[in-house]
């Protein structure tokens, strides 16, 4: 059995519908399909148990992190890069302008599942747009900047969960370059990669094994280290966490868990500075 990259994006909304109180996602459920607990039962077996319950510690830190965003009282506008079927646009208590970018086969299943759900009435209306673009491409970034453009007076947050560990280093630069040209002084990014020592663990051997074997990926993975962000040009470190600190913190795994035995993300929060060549 094999499964491909946008699979992914409906094994990780499954783990998100299997703890809904913890993954603040109670409309994750919307994307469970017959087969999926299936993937998510292998995955755990052969990579690891606890990936299920950190990866909602994700979607809880970007959720409560949005809405502490939205508290402020901006016109927020959240541009959601590699967005998969992430609903925190649904989920959240505030109004905001959501733009999701995506692959064209996720963008087309998304948009047509959002309408008929939203036929059945099982969404609240919101203003999400969502569009076909490769985020590394020029071309797509122009299309996405030209979109942007329709929202003047809007604090900008982007979002980039899950999407980093696919893309490669001239990639991820060249993503981060888009976000730093389209971002003003005060927008905020909000991204997540694994650090780079976690690329030496015995779990992470097993998780880029798992990925060749059954999305027959080339095999870039790719970690980032504290430092990246740290010295990342315009922008300014407000907050780190990580999956396995916040699965610490609700004693959702055992207290002797060694940091090594699990995937643990690191979340960033950085706010883009003034910089001389602005
Ligand atoms: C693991 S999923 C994460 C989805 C979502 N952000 C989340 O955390 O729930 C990775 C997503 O990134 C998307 N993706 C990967 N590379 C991309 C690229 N170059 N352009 C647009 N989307 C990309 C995939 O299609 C997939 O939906």
């Amino acid at each position: 059995m094999a499964i491909s990259l946008p699979d992914t994006a409906f094994v990780i909304a499954c783990y998100r519908a299997n703890h809904e109180e913890m993954s603040c996602d109670p409309y994750a459920r919307l994307w469970v399909k017959p087969g999926l607990q299936k993937w998510v039962d292998d995955f755990a077996e052969k990579v690891s148990e606890y990936n299920e319950i950190l990866h909602c510690m994700r979607n809880r830190f970007f959720y409560r992190e949005l809405n502490s965003q939205l508290s402020n009282g901006d016109k927020l506008l959240c541009l959601n890069l590699g967005a998969g079927f992430s609903m925190y646009p649904f989920n959240l208590k505030g109004e905001m302008v959501t733009i999701e970018a995506d692959f064209e086969d996720v963008v087309a299943h998304k948009t047509e599942a959002i309408a008929a759900f939203r036929e059945k009435g099982e969404l609240p209306l919101r203003n999400v747009s969502y569009i076909n673009a490769d985020i590394t491409s020029p071309k797509d970034q122009n299309r996405l900047k030209e979109i942007l453009s329709k929202y003047p007076g809007y604090r900008k947050v982007i979002m980039i969960e899950g999407v980093f560990f696919f893309l490669n280093h001239e990639q991820i630069d060249i993503v981060i370059d888009f976000c730093r040209e389209i971002m003003s002084p005060q927008d905020v990014l909000l991204t997540v990669s694994f650090e780079e020592r976690t690329a030496s663990t015995e779990v992470f051997h097993r998780l880029t094994s798992y990925f060749e074997n059954e999305l027959h990926s080339e095999g870039i993975y790719t970690t980032l280290p504290h430092r990246f962000y740290e010295n990342l040009e315009g922008f300014q470190q407000i907050r780190t966490d990580s999956t396995l600190a916040l699965a610490r913190q609700l004693s959702l795994v055992p207290e002797d868990l060694e940091e090594d035995e699990v995937l643990n993300e690191y979340c960033y929060v950085l706010e883009r500075t003034q910089t001389l060549a602005d």
